[in-house]
């Protein structure tokens, strides 16, 4: 009986609980919170806030979306990483977080799209299939790195979607001032690179005064915590928003915060804003 649990990523699983107790047990309280979450409801929201926020038909692009052959593909793609025969890290992003970035970057047509952390191309990938079908845009990524022998940094972006899209392999903190300098002002900031309060925070801090009055900022895991200790912290993107006045929107685990009320670069908010 015990057999049929033990699959090749259940074992996989197993043997890292053992060897980072901590980290399962981060995993088991997200898990906890994300159960407290519905996330058809959730998406149902999303799908009204795309109609309200930027005037989008939300159903049509949910429609377009489960229509769109490279979500089959995506899919088929994802299943086969439990096949793939050198080592490979979990962490890809789950169904409702891309489909909620496809469907956003599709209702706000951001032209210059900046994201961290991209493991496999899993939301990197959602980010670019919707500017390909916006018809304009660009996303700029940047990734740490990977060992040689796990799956490439693109192996969930086809090959049609990578002319949009330039990566930078590096530590975020180093490569992302650079080339948020480079870029000047941004349309969209996402966030999936490391997950701790501090590196959170920098990267808003970072990214926040380069976007565009009206520009959006995004987060993955923003129910996560990556210690113990940041467990009873209010997590780092409702933290960022809070402060900065910026209004929010959280759906199952992604943020969504929105510069309006920025006047330019720099700090300049319009703290009447309610947060939240
Ligand atoms: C949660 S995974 C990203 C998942 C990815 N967005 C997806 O949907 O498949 C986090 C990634 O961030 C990368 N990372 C961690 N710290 C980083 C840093 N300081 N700068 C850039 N990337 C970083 C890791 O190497 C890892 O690939």
């Amino acid at each position: 009986m015990l057999g049929g649990k033990l699959n090749r990523t259940n074992v996989r699983l197993l043997r890292k609980a053992i060897r980072h107790p901590t980290r399962a047990v981060l995993r088991l309280v997200l898990r906890s919170r994300l159960s407290r979450i519905s996330a058809e409801e959730d998406r149902q929201r999303l799908i009204a806030y795309l109609s309200d926020r930027f005037g989008a038909d939300g159903p049509a692009l949910a429609d377009e979306y489960l229509r769109y052959p490279f979500r089959q593909w995506f899919e088929e793609r994802r299943a086969s990483l439990e096949q793939f025969r050198g080592p490979y890290r979990h962490g890809t992003t789950g169904r409702f977080g891309c489909e909620a970035l496809y469907l956003l970057v599709r209702a706000a047509r951001p032209q210059v799209v900046v994201d961290t952390g991209v493991l496999y191309g899993g939301s990197s990938s959602h980010i670019l299939a919707a500017l390909e079908q916006n018809g304009a845009g660009t996303l700029h990524s940047i990734e740490l790195g990977r060992d040689r022998r796990e799956p490439p940094h693109d192996y969930f972006v086809p090959a049609d979607l990578r002319q949009r899209w330039t990566l930078t392999i590096g530590d975020s903190r180093r490569e992302l001032p650079a080339l948020l300098d480079r870029l000047g002002t941004i349309d969209m900031f996402h966030h999936d690179s490391l997950h701790t309060w501090d590196h959170m925070t920098w990267e808003f801090e970072t990214a926040y005064p380069h976007l565009r009055p009206d520009g959006l900022l995004a987060s993955d895991d923003i129910h996560g915590a990556a210690t113990l200790r940041e467990l009873l912290r209010e997590n780092a993107f409702p933290a960022f928003c809070r402060r900065h006045g910026v209004q929010y929107a959280s759906f199952f685990n992604l943020g969504v915060g929105s510069a309006a009320g920025r006047q330019s670069q720099g700090h300049l908010v319009d703290r009447s804003l309610v947060a939240g």
